[in-house]
């Protein structure tokens, strides 16, 4: 559907006009010109893919779950209720929340989960955001199936800085399990060992005709030669990094994230878990049927995965239904090549509000670890690599998750819940990349905690981000909640500030960024949102492993720099 007659329904639909008060605390931001509704029902669902059958998660019996319209500066209100007997939360991913840290979503850091028969309404301003972002569960493993898009239009009358495509389609990129994926991380966490490989990867949650039982489980879009298309590709995947082609056509890069970018071509991008991007394709090619295809981008040695496609079909008019498709190639799997290319290409179109002074200067590493084992059933529950138990961590601490949210916690200045100690660079300090914190080869021991670092409010902030070699190293795709932030820089190897390149003129703003392979990243933001705000990998074993922390923003002076109260209907513990 081309964007202008999808506005038309949507507005038909769902344009009500702001009605201001009686919706709790949440009336301090300016809101913009329209308000929209949505009714997310959590339930499970049957469905048979590849062969099987069993029983899924959705919001409103959909895989993926219903896209979300908006417009710039719209509020959005989204009535969760939970029919299902698990713990249920939604997270707005990339949704910068200001001053509605209460709605972020992460379960155990702003919120309780929604528990069985429970509702939660989130509420939030799309304050100067638009573009592709997504939604999707932040408890457990849920999000594998509870994910879907959310579309943020230009304000009326605001033109795209680039042609208006013919039309416009959503494609999210997804794994897929046979398990029950509640248990599937309990069963991981329990055996100390790594996570199975996924049974598939799924293209708007259909994996194409290589599966076995999928010739027509396969999305398709069609195209009408010489017309331009925009895809709004998002990677909803739990635990895979993902290449993407489409046969003999080029992809032209307009947006990460969230945010314009100069227009950069390339013949296949990757996407991490958690990444947005929107491209524009030109149908200019004789008229067939064209493979649209990813697959994975695993830089980790020792890790399972699937190294399989899954296929879309980029379709012109007037093809012969039963003509072959031609088949989209992909980079080798661990090719990272591919990867510094299409990430040297992303430009902000304007980076503006890029601080160029730092008063915060933070250094962490990431990566995984592995820890001695203490079970007396070793062969149970000490299945990482020497007999070990994986652990994953930030500066060496291993984030343990409190039993309360660490926002109620800090709000009601509750104690005994987390301590602000975390450090602001490594307690030790090696070969990163190349070396281990301790030297025994099975005890890579870190530390546990609920550690946060508290940041003042406005404090520009600079945060390098460090892959550690301890286990493998590997690209993690490092996710902050509440924020975007500029790449100012990223290369190969141990950071090193005399030698580093730093872009100061038009770097890209993004909520996720995913770190070179043995190699860093560094990120800027003005910390000018108040409340509790999650950082860690995208890659979900890794979170459930302790690859996160959280920040404290404090509040500034005023009502618009102060979070207000929770909403009445938060859910408890
Ligand atoms: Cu999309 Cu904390 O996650």
């Amino acid at each position: 559907m081309a964007w202008s007659s999808h506005l038309m329904v949507w507005l038909g639909i769902l344009l009500f006009h702001y009605v201001p008060l009686g919706v709790g605390a949440h009336h301090q931001w300016p809101v913009g010109g329209s308000t929209r509704f949505y009714d997310f029902k959590v339930q499970t669902m049957k469905i048979t893919k590849v062969c099987k059958t069993r029983e899924i998660v959705t919001i409103n019996g959909m895989y993926p779950g219903p896209t979300v319209h908006a417009q710039e500066d719209d509020r959005v209100i989204v009535k969760v209720t939970n029919e299902t007997p698990y713990n249920a939360t939604i997270h707005w991913h990339g949704v910068r929340q200001r001053l509605t840290c209460w709605s972020d979503g992460p379960a155990y850091l702003t919120q309780c989960p929604i528990q069985a028969g429970q509702t939660f309404t989130y509420e939030f301003t799309l304050v100067q955001q638009k573009g592709t972002l997504f939604w999707h569960a932040h408890v457990s493993w849920l999000r594998g199936t509870v994910h879907g898009a959310l579309v943020i239009y230009p304000k009326t009358g605001v033109p795209y800085p680039f042609p208006n495509p013919y039309e416009e389609h959503v494609v999210i990129l997804a794994d897929y399990w046979f398990k029950d994926l509640q248990k599937l991380e309990k069963r991981v966490l329990a055996s100390g060992g790594g996570a199975p490989a996924s049974d598939a990867y799924t293209i708007n949650g259909h994996p194409g005709p290589l599966y076995n039982c999928s010739k027509n489980d396969v999305f398709k879009i069609d195209v009408i030669p010489g017309k331009t298309y925009l895809l709004r590709i998002i990677n909803a995947a739990l635990n895979i990094e993902l290449f993407f082609s489409i046969a003999n056509h080029k992809l032209t890069i307009v947006e990460a994230d969230g945010e314009y970018t100069k227009p950069f071509t390339v013949e296949q991008l990757m996407i991490t878990p958690g990444q947005t991007m929107n491209v524009l394709v030109e149908a200019n090619q004789p008229i067939a049927k064209y493979n649209m295809a990813i697959g994975p981008y695993m830089s980790a040695q020792f890790v399972p995965f699937q190294n399989f496609s899954a296929v879309a079909h980029f379709q012109y008019s007037g093809v012969s239904l039963t003509s072959m498709a031609l088949p989209a190639p992909l980079p080798f799997f661990n090719d990272s090549l591919p990867v510094k290319n299409s990430m040297n290409g992303l430009r902000s179109l304007h980076a503006t509000n890029l601080p160029l002074e730092i008063d915060t200067d933070l250094f962490f590493t990431i990566g995984v670890n592995v820890e001695q084992c203490h079970s007396r059933t070793p062969n149970k529950s000490c299945q990482g690599p020497n007999g070990g138990v994986f652990k994953a961590s930030m500066n060496n601490v291993t984030f343990v998750r409190p039993s309360i949210s660490l926002l109620q916690a800090y709000y009601n200045r509750l104690h005994g819940y987390y301590t602000d100690d975390f450090p602001e660079v490594p307690l030790k300090t090696y070969d990163f990349v190349n070396g281990a914190p301790n030297n025994i080869p099975n005890n890579t021991q870190s530390l546990n905690g609920t550690r946060v670092s508290v940041l003042e409010y406005g404090a520009r902030v600079q945060l390098i981000l460090q892959d550690t070699g301890i286990v493998s190293t590997e690209n993690h795709p490092i996710h902050l909640h509440g924020y975007s932030f500029y790449v100012v820089g990223y290369g190969t190897g141990n950071f090193d500030p005399m030698t580093a390149e730093i872009n100061l003129v038009d770097p890209p703003y993004m909520n996720t960024i995913g770190v070179p392979v043995g190699g860093w990243a560094a990120i800027r933001f003005i910390a000018d949102n108040p409340g509790v705000w999650f950082i860690h990998c995208h890659l979900e074993v890794h979170t459930s492993w302790g690859l996160s922390m959280a920040f404290i923003v404090k509040n500034g002076e005023g009502p618009l720099e102060t979070l207000p109260h929770p909403p009445a209907d938060l859910p408890r513990c």
